[in-house]
């Protein structure tokens, strides 16, 4: 009964570490659905400003494969964890790990931008397929594009340059960006001023602190002497809580605004402080679809706790494999078929209906809401099935 066939692999070349070309036999159909576990990296920030996302990134990633029965295209699954601890200097190393030692079939990875960087350089040289479930540096997506790296989350660009159309629309006029000094915070700032100078805006300079320090006051000091009519921010995790508490506590009258991670999954913990914030995102509170309440519901059975845009965002990353490996009944090695389903994958997210843009990133309406009462209510939508440009990007 056990069919072979014999096929050349890259993957296989780069994991022995040979130089040379290798012919291996690969079991296919029914055989496949009965070989061994397929190996799925998990490079996460599991320490850190960061940890809450990386773990709820991984619960909705193992309640995806609980609905499945344990397994992904006919096979099951088993996880190797690394905690990345957001730390880009690690990075490479970390990556390089997964890849080359545990030899891990798929990476999904990671929540930093500079952290991506690292995994970015490895993957692309490996050809491992790499999904990435929160970081936003647009490089992965434009210029540095990889046909085996997708994204099952966003880039730093599009939530901000949503937020920057919202605040055009409402007639604010002269702005500052506040945010940590590395690329999630420049990105996005980035599209903060373009949609908002389109709208007739004006920028001042951005004020920056190192990542992921916390010493606010020396910019918030700064605030009321600027001429500024509202403030727009890019801070997530623990630093967005006491972002948004030191801004209320500062008593600065002039609104705060962001990229919807400020107050994404710590309204509880920045409280009062947070109340009527105005941020864009691709999720939201009550967002009304069936996927979403089951979602929302069965991440709160598993977590304890309620879902966000990083569990989203983690449960999509797995969706997306599961509908690759799907089509190929388990066999990562059909790189051609893998791929093809993947670029085509159209998923029903608790977000609404997402698709790939060429570039490999999610194509998504980026809604306004308003922090009220501890939700992030969605209010409208700032902008609707927002791509990347995905500039640069030259995969057709
Ligand atoms: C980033 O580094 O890309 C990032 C981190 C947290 C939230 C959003 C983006």
């Amino acid at each position: 009964m056990r069919a072979t066939k014999l096929v050349v692999s890259r993957r296989g070349v780069m994991k022995g570490g040979s130089a040379l070309a290798v012919a291996t036999a690969v079991p296919t159909g029914w055989a496949i659905a009965q070989a061994k576990p397929l190996k799925v990296g998990l490079m996460l920030p599991y320490s850190g400003t960061y940890a809450k996302l990386g773990e709820n990134i991984t619960f909705a990633i193992e309640l995806l494969l609980a609905e499945k029965g344990g397994k992904l295209g006919g096979r099951e699954v088993q996880f190797v964890k690394v905690d990345d601890e957001s730390k880009p200097e690690l990075a490479p190393q970390n990556a390089d790990r997964l890849v080359k030692r545990d030899q891990v079939d798929v990476l999904i990875g990671t929540v930093h931008s500079g952290v991506q960087m690292g995994i970015h350089k490895v993957v692309s040289e490996s050809g491992t397929l790499t999904i990435v479930p929160n970081a936003g540096n647009v490089a992965v997506t434009r210029e540095l594009c990889a046909k085996n790296v997708f994204r099952s989350s966003f880039t730093n660009w599009q939530p901000a340059y949503g937020m920057g159309v919202a605040a055009a629309k409402k007639g604010y006029k002269k702005s500052v960006w506040v945010t940590w000094d590395y690329a999630a915070g420049a990105e996005s700032g980035q599209g903060f001023k373009e949609a908002f100078e389109k709208g007739g805006g004006q920028m001042l300079p951005n004020l920056t602190l190192p990542f992921p320090q916390t010493n606010f006051q020396p910019l918030l000091a700064q605030i009321p002497g600027l001429g500024v009519d509202v403030v727009g921010s890019f801070f997530a995790g623990g630093g967005a809580v006491q972002f948004v508490k030191e801004y209320a506590a500062a008593g600065i009258k002039v609104p705060l605004v962001g990229s919807g991670f400020l107050t994404e999954g710590v309204l509880g913990a920045q409280g009062a402080a947070a109340e009527g914030i105005e941020t864009a995102l691709h999720y939201g509170d009550g967002l009304d679809n069936p996927k979403n309440a089951a979602f929302r519901k069965a991440f709160k059975d598993k977590a304890g706790r309620d879902a966000d845009v990083y569990a989203v965002q983690g449960y999509d990353a797995a969706q997306l494999l599961a509908v690759g490996l799907e089509a190929v009944k388990g066999n990562i090695e059909d790189e051609a078929n893998l791929y093809k389903a993947l670029r085509a994958a159209k998923i029903e997210s608790p977000r609404g209906p997402i698709s790939m843009s060429a570039s490999q990133n999610v194509t998504q309406h980026i809604y306004l809401r308003k922090a009220q009462g501890g939700e992030n209510k969605v209010v409208g939508i700032a902008v609707e099935n927002l791509a990347d440009p995905g500039t640069g990007c030259k995969l057709a």
